[in-house]
């Protein structure tokens, strides 16, 4: 599919190059971006400050004499070409607004976390992806220990590029890696065996109160400290019978974090535990050392050369039991075996960051062919503003509290907002609200940065917040209703759109090279920048066209259109965000 911004930036592209050899001079890149300001047009060449120089001229009177050079008597998508400051500025002709306008409502399906648009092709998508997979790999709590909130700012993460990238054309595949081989899982093993049995797991509270109570246990009877121990070494070096347990165990707590996954609209294509690979990270200690990439220290250890780059990294202890990175390494051999991916993506807090930089490396010295597709993305802490969010010392703040706490302040604003609603109807935009307010809070946040989560302004109705764009799809939704239209009118063909309009098309135009950027570079808080741009975009429009009150019918149709649209993008980006539109707020 292509699309009319693209098309039209080529057209423009294509003008600028023409002039520019009909001056001698052959270059490949136009270099066009949109303007910032209506007032400088539509799309800025600034070609002419490279070229200036080989011409042995100036760049704004190279950018005089092409603007004089191009015709635009023939051109679609352009009225007029200026000069300024060097810079060549062409603005879009009615045309332009017209056919992007046409292409939106000839494509207007929603997004699906899972399909890839290739059976059909909702405005904003592409096939970029088309035949590729991609495996994502997030969420990935601990086994036995509530999940803390680097895990669920990963799981908002990966479930926002889950969709991206299959919106993309990739085949999206994720993936749940539980952290099921640690001290945790070991003491949940004694546990079943002092207690004989297990709660039934109905939340993650459940889980830790079981987990507390061997916790205590334990600190009373040092006998039990070292069977615990003796257990973690028995998962460690891959006994049957245990890990049998261990996947009990995994089984077990995965109900209490499916209780997040439900209530987040989060799933995954595979989960597996980190015990898994327990036995076949053995075979990569031997392999490393057989290469020469790692050698037996008198220590006893299996040691992995990365200096002066990196630190060394032990890749075997010396009673023979394999470590975090080790088992790593086999992850990546059986998600390539298995899935024979062209990208791979894991995200976790940045704390790992070197764990991963290690992996990497160790990947490229085994000469794997997709070391180089390995990515690992890394991101900062998420606090509340009472205080750190830690599962340490038992100062433990749960998912599901947090999202309480949200849904109680977006309900008391819903209250306050939209009195005749009948209580369920507000719980009901409260949920929605809620939820929405914790997804955006993380996404729209740069990665590296840390972030401090405050529910009661996230789900403020105004500011740049989930609620704020919830209601401005509704109330795009509303015009609809209000004026009681089921079938938009036919897009007038000569229509002229005044300023406002043109500024909304304008945006409405980038949605498909918004989407693939923020793909590309890893970054949703590019695809929350746009949506709120746009929301607010459509505002100021909604407060200065009136739309069922148009002055004329060609007006109001195009109008509705123009709402049409916004209420589609706007739905389809938060729809990629994991954010749903109530049908009211
Ligand atoms: N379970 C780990 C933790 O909670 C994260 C796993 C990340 N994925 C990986 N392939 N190492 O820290």
């Amino acid at each position: 599919m292509s699309y009319v911004f693209d098309e039209a930036k080529q057209e423009a592209a294509q003008l600028v190059l023409d002039a520019l050899s009909s001056q001698g001079l052959r270059l490949k890149d136009a270099r066009l971006v949109p303007t910032k300001d209506a007032q400088h047009g539509s799309l800025a060449s600034s070609a002419c400050f490279g070229a200036a120089k080989q011409l042995k001229t100036t760049p704004p009177l190279l950018a005089e004499k092409l603007a004089s050079k191009i015709s635009l008597s023939q051109s679609r998508y352009f009225a007029s070409v200026t000069a300024m400051n060097g810079y060549l500025n062409f603005t879009y002709s009615q045309q332009f607004y017209y056919e992007t306008l046409s292409q939106i409502a000839s494509s207007s399906e929603k997004p699906t976390p899972t399909k890839s648009p290739s059976s059909y092709a909702p405005y904003g998508s592409n096939a970029s992806g088309k035949g590729k997979t991609i495996v994502l790999e997030y969420s990935q709590p601990n086994v036995g220990k509530p999940m803390h909130v680097g895990h669920i700012r990963s799981t908002i993460i990966g479930d926002c590029f889950r969709r991206l990238y299959a919106f993309n054309g990739w085949k999206a595949v994720s993936m749940n890696y539980l952290g099921d081989s640690g001290m945790q899982v070991a003491k949940l093993l004694l546990a079943i065996e002092l207690f004989q049995d297990m709660p039934e797991p109905k939340n993650e509270k459940i889980m830790l109160e079981y987990y507390v109570k061997i916790h205590q246990k334990i600190a009373e009877d040092p006998e039990l400290e070292k069977k615990a121990r003796q257990l973690l070494e028995k998962i460690e070096v891959g006994d049957p019978a245990t890990l049998k347990n261990v996947r009990y165990i995994r089984e077990k707590s995965y109900q209490a974090f499916q209780r997040n996954y439900d209530l987040l609209g989060v799933s995954f294509d595979e989960v597996i535990g980190e015990s898994a690979f327990i036995e076949d990270s053995k075979k990569v200690v031997q392999e490393a050392v057989k290469r020469g990439i790692a050698s037996k220290e008198k220590t006893g250890e299996t040691l992995a050369k990365l200096e002066p780059q990196l630190p060394n990294t032990v890749l075997l202890r010396s009673n023979g039991t394999t470590l975090y990175l080790t088992r790593d390494v086999s992850l990546a051999e059986y998600k390539h075996q298995k899935y024979r991916f062209e990208k791979s993506v894991v995200f976790t807090a940045a704390e790992q960051n070197l764990h991963f930089r290690q992996l990497l490396r160790l990947l490229e010295l085994f000469g794997k062919p997709y070391a180089s597709t390995y990515h690992h993305v890394g991101f900062g802490t998420i606090d509340l503003p009472s205080g750190k969010m830690s599962t340490r010392k038992g100062n433990v703040v749960f998912l599901e509290d947090v999202l309480n706490e949200a849904i109680g302040f977006a309900l008391k604003e819903v209250q306050s907002r939209q009195q005749a609603y009948a209580p369920e109807t507000q719980q009901e935009i409260a949920r929605s609200v809620g939820i929405a307010a914790l997804k955006y809070s993380v996404l729209r946040i740069q990665m590296e940065k840390n972030i401090v989560f405050v529910p009661e302004e996230a789900v403020k109705f105004d500011g740049n917040t989930a609620s704020y764009l919830q209601y401005m799809a509704v109330r795009a939704k509303n015009v609809f209703r209000k004026g009681k239209i089921s079938q938009l009118p036919s897009l007038p063909t000569s229509y002229a759109f005044n300023s406002k309009e043109q500024e909304l098309v304008s945006l409405l135009s980038f949605y498909p090279s918004v989407v693939s950027s923020s793909a590309n570079s890893f970054s949703p808080q590019a695809l929350c920048d746009y949506a709120f741009k746009l929301a607010t975009c459509f505002s100021s429009f909604y407060d200065a066209c009136p739309v069922l009150k148009a002055e004329t019918d060609e007006a109001k149709a195009a109008r509705l259109h123009l709402v049409k649209s916004t209420q589609g993008v706007l739905e389809s980006a938060l729809g990629l965000l994991g954010i749903q539109v109530p049908e009211r707020m």
